[in-house]
């Protein structure tokens, strides 16, 4: 060991002795004959001193140093003197008074200092992404991270799961986002998918008689990327066999209780609320919706039906939504200004046509620009149908069912946050059920599978599943926590006849399905025992954690936004070399080729 003791662990009980630390240098102070230098490990910051009268040779050497030079210095424990103590360290009590040093290494000039409070530009972290790993910051969500896996899998231990690794290297399977592809040598022009997911794995292993499964699982998905999604991502894989639902949902609930305690040391009060998808939709407009506050989503279709404002009428009479929000004692704060401001941010975000505005005056009435179309009594019924009172602003979206819940959703997210109404430290966990099975997709003119092709449908549902395929509900949970999706999943199909209705619904034929899932439906007819699962997206559950609102925090080495590695440049082209072995041409993009012709 080069070292005694790290940089955080000397206190005043250690005074007169002798000790070794290694670190870097964190900030040098000359204080003329006295050098004081802070020196650095993950454990926290050490004063150090040097004195120009007692040894001189190392005061000389100390007076050469740099910030991030790693040095080892050897003194002795001092207690700093009166007045002097820092209580914002938790070495604050003493200091190093050193008699050698020796220079481990020298660092040249850093693009910014990873001691400093300020933190430095996302381009530079990600640049340097090894000195921003020295940042205590991001050395408490990486430590944090490791905790949490570990209760994790402690957790899943006591409850008897094994760890199982499944292949990295698999078989490209429709639906879902788009695959990473990686070409094969042997088999040239045949190409292997990075899994999405360990999901056909897993139920695999459930065939396979392993009951309970779980695993820290690396997915990739080339998807447009988000705050909260990376194209490499973690999750906490599980799957389980002969349970159902609620024994699903009581485990993870129990997981999540654990992780509060271990992590946090509070404690979560059981059961944690459910609400159906249908539910969180109309009073959301959202399937993670945020409950750490209210503002709930109000519907005035039906009073919409018998006004003569084209903007609410043609929608509510073509079948559509007319939805609206409250935010309460607001109506001073958001001027005429602010709101085309908000009107904007939605037709920008959204696609929204506009937003129809109300504020409510000293007296209780409605007004505003469009409440010169509606006779008073309407707006008395718009007004009594939000709640509405002295001082609020509501505001209304008229559009498609989803396109209302996207809309008024923003709003609601946006000036939640703007005003500060909720409390950033609460942990607000809910569960989200019977999710629907299917989904109509306008691009590709189908219904498309709203979670993945072996999700079990409700069984009461089983009914509609030809004539309307739109109702049926499937045995789907996602766990929401802050208005975040941390983890879903589903009970799965464990027969094959089921699992044959639902490719026949999702327009892929008996060939289709046999040449992708052959394996999946042949394994389906040996004894498959009933089982389903969950997925959590680890990044985002650390992020939750830690109180963060950026997966790329959480992750050591994370892609920026563009799916890019700042730091080793990849993706990168390749040798013509490597291509060629796997017959591989790449076509330059037409941009390209325009400008060089
Ligand atoms: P799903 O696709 O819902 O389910 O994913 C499970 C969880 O993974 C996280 N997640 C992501 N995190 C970061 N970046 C991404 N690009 C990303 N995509 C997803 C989310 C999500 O809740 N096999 C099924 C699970 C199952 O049915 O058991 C699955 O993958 O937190």
């Amino acid at each position: 060991m080069l070292r005694t003791q790290t940089c955080g662990e000397l206190r005043l009980s250690h005074q007169g002795q002798t000790t070794t630390l290694c670190g870097w240098v964190d900030s040098v102070r000359d204080h003329s004959g006295v050098f004081f230098v802070n020196i650095r490990d993950r454990y926290g910051k050490t004063q150090t001193v040097f004195y120009a009268n007692e040894a001189s040779e190392v005061f000389t050497l100390a007076k050469t140093l740099h910030n991030e030079d790693v040095i080892q210095i050897t003194g002795v424990v001092m207690p700093r003197p009166e007045g002097l103590v820092n209580p914002k360290m938790s070495t604050g009590e003493i200091e190093v008074k050193v008699e050698s040093m020796t220079i481990l290494n020298r660092s040249k000039v850093v693009p910014f200092l990873p001691g400093a409070p300020e933190v430095p530009s996302e381009e530079m972290r990600l640049k340097y992404r090894y000195l921003d790993l020295r940042r205590p910051d991001m050395q408490r969500v990486l430590v944090l991270r490791h905790k949490i896996t570990k209760a994790i899998r402690d957790f899943f231990d006591e409850n008897d799961f094994v760890e199982v690794e499944t292949p990295v290297l698999g078989k490209s399977t429709p639906e879902g986002a788009r695959d990473y592809l990686v070409p094969s040598r042997v088999s040239l022009g045949s190409f292997y998918a990075l899994p999405q997911s360990p999901q056909l794995y897993k139920q695999l292993l459930m065939i396979a008689g392993y009951d309970r499964y779980v695993q820290i699982a690396r997915c990739f998905r080339d998807e447009d990327l988000r705050a909260d999604r990376q194209p490499e991502f973690t999750q906490m894989d599980v799957e389980m066999s002969f349970i159902e639902m609620d024994d699903i949902l009581d485990l993870i609930s129990q997981l999540a209780a654990r992780l509060m305690k271990v992590v946090l040391g509070r404690e979560l009060s059981l059961p944690i609320p459910r609400m159906t998808w249908d539910e969180a939709m109309e009073r959301f407009g959202h399937d993670a919706p945020d409950l750490r506050f209210g503002m709930e989503l109000s519907d005035i279709t039906d009073l919409a039906k018998t006004v003569d404002f084209r903007v609410f009428r043609s929608v509510a009479d073509a079948g559509g939504r007319v939805r609206g929000i409250n935010v309460k004692n607001s109506a001073d704060r958001y001027s005429r200004k602010d709101i085309d401001g908000l009107t904007a941010w939605t037709a920008e975000q959204f696609g929204a046509k506009g937003i129809v505005w109300f504020k409510v005056d000293a007296e209780g009435k409605l007004t505003g620009t469009s409440a010169k179309n509606f006779a008073p009594e309407v707006l008395d019924a718009i007004g009594a149908k939000l709640g509405a009172e002295p001082n609020d602003l509501l505001l209304f979206s008229s559009d498609t069912f989803l396109h209302t819940c996207r809309i008024l959703n923003g709003l609601r997210r946006r000036i939640a946050a703007e005003q500060h109404l909720y409390d950033p430290n609460e942990m607000n966990f809910c569960w989200i059920v019977k999710f629907p099975m299917f989904e109509w997709s306008e691009e590709d003119e189908r219904w498309v599978a709203m979670h993945h092709p072996f999700t079990a449908p409700q069984k009461e549902d089983l009914q509609f599943f030809e004539s309307d395929p739109g109702r049926v509900r499937a045995q789907a949970y996602d766990l929401v926590l802050n208005g975040f999706e941390i983890g879903g999943g589903t009970i799965r199909i464990h027969d094959s006849e089921t699992q044959d209705r639902v490719f026949n619904l999702l327009g892929m034929s008996r060939e289709t399905a046999r040449e992708q899932f052959g394996f999946l439906l042949d394994a389906l007819a040996y004894g498959a025992p009933p089982h389903g699962g969950i997925a959590f997206g680890l990044d985002r559950l650390v992020m939750l954690f830690a109180g963060m609102d950026n997966i790329r925090d959480c992750i050591a080495f994370p892609k920026t936004a563009k799916a890019t590695d700042l730091m080793t440049g990849a993706p990168a082209p390749v040798d013509e070399k490597q291509l060629t072995e796997l017959a591989i041409a790449t076509v330059k993009p037409a941009q390209d080729a325009a400008t060089e012709s």
